[in-house]
């Protein structure tokens, strides 16, 4: 006998008595739940008296899905690109549908891309990783040699670029967080990690930094602190459990735990080790922050704590009076999430939200806060802390200090004003 048949053929019901409500700003008594249409109030649904053609034939075989993809009903939730930026094989961004995911894992197929000189397509079997410089025996492994070498270890970690969110400087812009905050991705990553590969070449008492080294025609560079390159770097190969994908640097990158993304060089070929920092290009005219005397913040490596509404934002609007859930994403480069507070009246009354799922160091925390929406509009937002004690600041709070010239390290706090109707749009208060 099944449950629903011991409960006597009633329609089950979802127990909203449970769920923790947020009265909309300033809003009265709550709205009558609607979780579902019950059974004797509406007409007979045909969904339900009918049997339906998938219900009646036979599905696809197992020959049709070697390999898996999203149903065609998902078809929508793919990376793009904004016109006005760059998507051409020289430079190119595209962006994390955020919006239409859940939980803390980017899958593969949708991971956000930034490339200087296009994605490079290289055959695994002639790849080389090379160390040298301050090294006391250089080395070469093959992809063959680095799968057979001791301490292969799994990390789940975050990957920011900088720029994400460098639209957003001047003012609210694009509508839209995949827009705004999409330049992240999450996922597990398979290998070695860097201390283990630097210390079989032995590096040198003055060997203080480590330059990668791509393969791409960007040959992208830059320095890393030996201090960081020993605490927790990685020499990966897979992420989700199968080879890295073309775009993300199969079949090599390096991983630069909570740091930006720009340091995560892709289709590595190699490790300098040396003695002073290259200052190369992506360190000096790029990926430095512009103050507003003219001076500008250097080696700014670290993401700091920032955190985005994902649900409602722009691209996911509120369809429903009464219960919805609020959910978003909170992350930080300095250590564990302990905390994100949400308002949905611009400020004035702040909730903690409800962390979910694993809660790691250097990854993705999914946050819910389950709201009872009266229809009037909202202005929603979210503030994170991590293990440091630190508070994501305002937009305001950054741009006293930061001025307005920088592109990168946007960490200020997200609003959306949600209109009656439930269209959200990306807004400003101060
Ligand atoms: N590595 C190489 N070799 N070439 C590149 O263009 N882009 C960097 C970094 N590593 C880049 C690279 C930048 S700016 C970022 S934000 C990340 O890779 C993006 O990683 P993803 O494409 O996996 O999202
Ligand atoms: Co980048």
């Amino acid at each position: 006998m099944s449950n629903h048949e011991k409960k006597g053929g009633q329609v089950p019901q979802p127990d909203l008595s449970r769920r923790r409500f947020l009265g909309a700003a300033g809003a009265g008594a709550a709205v009558a739940a609607s979780g579902g249409v019950a059974f004797a109030q509406g007409k007979p649904d045909p969904l339900i008296t009918e049997i339906q053609d998938w219900n009646r034939y036979l599905g696809d075989s197992v020959a049709a899905h070697p390999y898996g993809k999203p149903s065609k009903f998902e078809a929508h939730v793919v990376r793009r690109d904004v016109e006005w930026l760059t998507a051409s094989r020289e430079s190119s961004i595209n962006f994390t549908p955020i919006h239409a995911l859940d939980g803390i894992i980017t899958p593969n197929g949708v991971c956000f891309e930034r490339h200087h000189g296009g994605a490079p397509e290289i055959d695994p079997s002639k790849h080389r990783l090379m160390i040298n410089g301050l090294v006391d025996k250089p080395l070469v492994f093959t992809m063959e040699d680095l799968k057979r070498f001791p301490g292969r270890t799994n990390k789940i970690f975050f990957l920011e670029c900088a720029a994400n969110g460098g639209m957003e400087w001047k003012g609210a812009q694009l509508n839209g967080c995949q827009f705004t905050h999409g330049m992240i991705h999450n996922v597990m990553y398979t290998g070695i990690p860097l201390k283990v590969l630097l210390d079989e070449a032995g590096v040198k008492t003055n060997g203080k930094w480590v330059m990668p080294e791509g393969a791409d025609s960007a040959a992208m560079t830059r320095s890393i602190p030996i201090e960081k390159a020993m605490k927790d770097c990685m020499v990966v190969w897979a992420m989700n459990g199968e080879a890295l994908r073309q775009e993300q640097g199969y079949p090599l990158r390096i991983v630069v735990p909570g740091w930006e993304g720009n340091m995560w060089v892709k289709w590595l070929r190699r490790l300098e080790v040396g003695d002073q920092p290259w200052h190369h290009r992506e360190e000096t005219s790029k990926y430095t922050d512009l103050l507003a005397d003219g001076r500008a913040r250097r080696f700014t490596w670290i993401m700091d704590a920032k955190s985005i509404v994902t649900n409602p934002s722009p691209q996911a609007p509120l369809k429903s009076k009464g219960p919805n859930v609020l959910s978003g994403l909170a992350w930080s480069g300095r250590g564990t999430i302990t905390r994100v507070d949400v308002t949905i009246d611009g400020g004035k009354n702040w909730v903690a939200a409800r962390l979910d799922g694993p809660v790691l160091p250097l990854s993705l925390t999914r946050f819910y806060a389950d709201i009872e929406w009266d229809g009037r509009e909202m202005l929603i937002q979210s503030r994170a802390m991590d293990d440091t004690g630190y508070l994501q600041p305002t937009k305001d709070e950054l741009r006293k200090v930061r001025g307005v010239n920088s592109i990168y390290h946007n960490n200020g706090i997200q609003t959306w004003l949600v209109r009656a109707n439930g269209e959200t749009e990306n807004v400003e208060i101060s």
